[in-house]
């Protein structure tokens, strides 16, 4: 089986099958599918009907739910493509604006293409005015998180009626509107919880800069940002950007999959993103370095993790994919230095990461199983160099991962034949039993 896929064609279906020999000695063959890169499939869409059994595997782990030509993953080699560009590459040249173009249009933008769409994300970037009384609804303590979940499922109330999904030009604006509001409806769920007035996106500004713009400015003395805190975080939403059938872009396609609306589609994506062993590891990591507070208390914290009855788990640690370093965290863990030294920011967590992956990377238990420093790591720390509370550190995953659950939307919506998701299940509930009347239970 080629794991190299230059000579092979797009979502081929090889020669080659897979026979399944059941109970009674009948044989289904099953054909191998192969995308240009990747382990073939077995085309399991028959096994029912063949044979009166489901395929059983909890968590997905061996299942290809679609085929998508978005984001390619190595595990195994540590290999992260978007398009086909490594990103390691994207993260020296390109930026978010043009990685977004990239995941949703297949190729890189020339430059009028780019200047475009650039102009295109600029002028989307208004929240309509009555989203303020939205926000306004709120306790002050509520998760940003939340809010901005709830904010983004309500841009469906503003975009339903007329929003034609059949329409390709109509799914690409809805695409750029939900990549251009992002940033507003983050900053403003944040300035509502520190109790300042929410602010306009100044278009003036690039995409990042303008969103710490919104985040930070007050009305009363024009705010200076160091060049290098937009640079930062431009960087870390190209990493961010997409990372295929993840659970949260999944998800996005589950939802997109029965015809939802797109902004609540990517709003239950947003709720999948949350979770602390998805999206919301960034934060606890973060309150898992404060909680080991010093270098000489990674120690016990190794030796919590490993310990099966304590629910404690080295968070930022791990990946289902990842079975060899995640190139997203080499690329961090380098910027995470760099940033730090430029911004003149010194943090004690920091030592307290790298005692700790250090302590990680040598120990049997890690080492069996694989399990290395993800993307959430060191992320955390930069962006708390950056000013970015910890509460906001997974709505900063979320506004970049808006390009790749938009790009996975669309690409559900253009894929001939795409049909409901609908997985089965295997039923452990009582067996069929008649009703008892409440007297006589
Ligand atoms: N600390 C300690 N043990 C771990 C960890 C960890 N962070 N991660 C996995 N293990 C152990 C786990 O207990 C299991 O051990 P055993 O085989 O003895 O039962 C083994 O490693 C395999 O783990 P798993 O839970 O079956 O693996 P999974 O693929 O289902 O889960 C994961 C992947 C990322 C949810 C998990 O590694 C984890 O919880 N990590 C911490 C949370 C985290 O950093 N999440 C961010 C993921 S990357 C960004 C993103 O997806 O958004």
């Amino acid at each position: 089986m080629s794991r190299v896929g230059a000579e092979r064609k797009e979502s081929a279906v090889s020669d080659k099958t897979v026979k399944l020999i059941d109970e009674a000695n009948k044989t289904t063959e099953l054909p191998l599918v192969g995308g240009t890169m990747g382990p073939e499939c077995i085309d399991i869409a028959k096994v029912y009907k063949e044979t009166g059994h489901f395929t059983f595997d909890p968590g997905f782990a061996a299942t290809a739910s679609t085929k998508s030509a978005i984001t390619y993953i190595d595990g195994d080699q540590g290999v992260l493509l978007y398009r086909g560009y490594p990103i390691e590459q994207l993260a020296e040249h390109s930026n978010f604006l043009e990685v977004s173009y990239l995941l949703m249009n297949g190729e890189l933008p020339n430059k009028s293409e780019f200047d475009n769409f650039e102009h295109q994300v600029t002028h989307h970037t208004m929240m309509h005015e009555s989203l303020k009384n939205y926000f306004r609804g709120f306790h002050h303590d509520a998760h940003p998180m939340a809010m901005l979940c709830g904010a983004v499922a309500s841009l469906s109330a503003f975009y339903h009626d007329d929003l034609d999904i059949e329409d390709p030009e109509q799914r690409k604006m809805a695409a750029i509107r939900l990549i251009a509001k992002m940033p507003t409806l983050a900053a403003a769920a944040y300035r509502y919880t520190i109790g300042w007035p929410i602010r306009y996106p100044k278009n003036s500004l690039e995409y990042c800069d303008r969103f710490l713009h919104m985040m930070f400015e007050v009305p009363s003395e024009p705010l200076e940002l160091n060049p290098v805190a937009a640079k930062a975080m431009d960087l870390l939403f190209i990493l961010h950007a997409d990372h295929e059938q993840n659970a949260s872009t999944s998800t996005v396609r589950l939802v997109g999959s029965t015809g939802a609306n797109p902004y609540a589609s990517v709003a239950a994506g947003i709720a999948a993103l949350w979770g602390p062993a998805h999206g919301g590891a960034n934060e606890a990591v973060l309150k898992m370095l404060a909680e080991i507070g010093s270098p000489d208390n990674v120690e016990t914290a190794v030796k919590r993790a490993k310990d099966k009855d304590d629910s404690f788990r080295l968070m930022g640690f791990g990946h289902r994919v990842y079975k060899n370093f995640d190139p997203r965290a080499k690329i961090i863990r380098e910027m995470c230095h760099k940033v730090l030294n430029e911004l003149g920011v010194s943090d004690p967590l920091l030592d307290v990461a790298l005692k700790l992956e250090e302590a990680a990377l040598k120990d049997d238990y890690f080492v069996e199983r694989k399990l290395y420093p993800n993307v959430d790591f060191y992320s955390g720390l930069i962006y708390k160099a950056l000013g970015i509370p910890t509460e906001m550190f997974t709505v900063m995953f979320a506004i970049a991962r808006t390009a790749g659950w938009a790009a996975h939307w669309c690409e559900h919506h253009e894929t001939p034949g795409a049909r409901i998701g609908r997985p089965r299940q295997i039923y452990t509930g009582a067996a069929t039993r008649d009703y008892v009347a409440a007297d006589k239970r």
